[in-house]
């Protein structure tokens, strides 16, 4: 029945319906390898394809509409579920975080004040707590009344909408802890960011929006592989120092974007201890090795760092977008945003999280909850096992593509991730990938690393095996022989 909110019930459940039959048979065609993986027909085919112009001048008025739509939708959208897919670094979600996904939908909880949202901010705060742990850093303390336990410094952070914006949360904060006028007077132009040139350019993009200008992005010494050396670390500290300036942080990777290599984080982390300088680690990516006994080793030192980005939407098996930047003393975060709107905190502050303080966001989505489904009913294990398989799969198609005569792979993968190549020059590598997408049974991407141009895969599907890579190498084989 329709309410006077605009509701029906009815449809609700009937479209409901119609949604999830035709989404669980949309993973089903994928897992199978049916469908193309992607579909790149121009922005007017696809508008036409889907009947957008008029579904949008007259309404959708039967169900069958509704289905027919959502048919042409489906058939067009990008299948992660499908083994041929390589690409981007997005997870093949858990259904429970879809769920959460429709629960949030629909109740709209936008929690970012306690009152709007209690539950989800409770949820927030317990998976802060778990992912604080799995670090080794302390749990945020809850806002309880009680005072840490002595020598023991509460650790803090937030979910936020990407790794992108998480990075930039956490460079707030290292500016805030070492120049807090800033956020009153404005930059001086002092502020220095030392990252391996193989950072992700979210770092970039945030020096920039903060005013300090990419110039101000020093590139740490790395090796030919985008990998940061820790023992040249003092000497580009002396140079900043020499110029005038101060570091306000230093980035390493856990793990790099292009490569999928993880810098050296416990001599990072020690150096920078040592200078008493802001230590930030982009785990976006490979954090979430942390939960596998044997590959959390490329981590180890982590603790040393200040903050720590890490995407629940990348390898958690959990929908975008639901990132964190975490925080081993969590009173960093408090002074990363120095304002203060009465309307929307007062009162609230004592009851629980108002997380509208310590985030960019005004209105957020409850992203803890999906986080939080996948967890429970994956468990941590299930998790853990989904990042060691993914591990493994890449080192075995790592060999498996260096064995194959005419293909060059760059290094041995240190996490899902693998650039190869083929014969040929690198314009040569950006023609097979762009046939192979135009033809639609493999999505890959492509990286520069050590000067050189790289077909890139990340695995991000369990089910892509050696018998994917066979017909993929075959297939560029016979793409370049054409
Ligand atoms: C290392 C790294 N940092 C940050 C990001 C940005 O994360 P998001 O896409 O969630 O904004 C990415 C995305 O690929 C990444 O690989």
């Amino acid at each position: 029945m329709e309410s006077a909110t605009g509701w029906s019930t009815q449809s609700f459940r009937r479209h409901g319906a119609l949604v999830l039959e035709a989404l669980a048979r949309f993973v089903e065609e994928s897992a199978r390898g049916e469908g193309g993986v992607a579909c790149l027909e121009p922005v007017d085919r696809l508008v036409k394809a889907m009947d957008l112009d008029r579904l949008i001048g007259e309404g959708m008025a039967s169900d069958y509409q509704f289905e027919t739509f959502l048919q042409s939708f489906l058939e067009g959208a990008t299948r992660l579920h499908h083994p041929g897919y390589l690409a981007h670094q997005i997870a093949l979600p858990h259904y429970a975080a879809a769920l959460g996904d429709l629960i949030s939908g629909i109740l709209n909880n936008g929690m970012s004040v306690y009152e709007m949202g209690p539950t989800a901010g409770a949820i927030e705060v317990a998976v802060i707590d778990w992912l604080l742990a799995k670090v080794g850093w302390e749990p945020t303390g809850r806002n309880s009344e009680e005072a840490p336990a002595p020598g023991r410094i509460p650790g803090g952070g937030v979910l936020t909408h990407g790794g992108s914006l998480a990075n930039l949360t956490a460079l707030l904060a290292a500016r805030a802890t070492l120049a807090p006028e800033v956020w009153k007077t404005g930059v001086g132009g002092d502020l220095v960011v030392v990252a391996p040139a193989a950072a992700h350019y979210s770092l970039a993009r945030s020096v920039a929006t903060m005013g300090l200008g990419t110039d101000s992005l020093v590139e740490a010494p790395s090796d030919r592989l985008g990998r940061l050396i820790p023992e040249e670390l003092a000497g580009a500290f002396q140079a900043v120092r020499d110029s005038g300036k101060r570091v306000m942080a230093v980035c390493a990777n856990a793990c790099s974007t292009a490569a999928g290599l993880y810098d050296p984080l416990q001599e990072v982390g020690a150096f920078c201890r040592e200078q008493d300088i802001w230590l930030h680690v982009d785990g976006a990516h490979g954090a979430s090795a942390l939960l596998h006994q044997e590959e959390s080793r490329r981590l180890a030192g982590v603790a040393l760092a200040d903050s720590l980005t890490w995407d629940a939407h990348k390898l958690l098996q959990t929908s975008a977008l639901c990132a964190a930047v975490l925080f081993r003393d969590g009173k960093r975060l408090l002074g990363t945003f120095q304002q203060n709107a009465a309307y929307v905190t007062e009162g609230t502050r004592e009851i629980g999280h108002d997380f509208i303080g310590h985030q960019f966001e005004c209105t957020k989505s409850p992203l803890g909850l999906k986080l939080f489904l996948v967890l429970a009913m994956v468990g941590e294990e299930g998790l853990a096992s989904n990042v060691g398989v993914l591990w493994e799969n890449t080192r075995k198609i790592h060999d498996q593509i260096a064995a194959r005569p005419g293909f060059e792979v760059l290094c041995p993968p240190e996490s899902n991730i693998l650039c190869f190549r083929y014969a040929g020059d690198d314009a040569a590598q950006t023609r097979i990938r762009q046939r192979l997408m135009r033809e639609g049974d493999f999505l890959l991407t492509q990286a520069d690393v050590d000067d050189r141009r790289w077909l890139r895969m990340t695995v991000m599907n369990p089910l892509t095996d050696s018998s994917t890579v066979r017909r993929l190498l075959d297939r560029i084989e016979e793409v370049v022989g054409d």
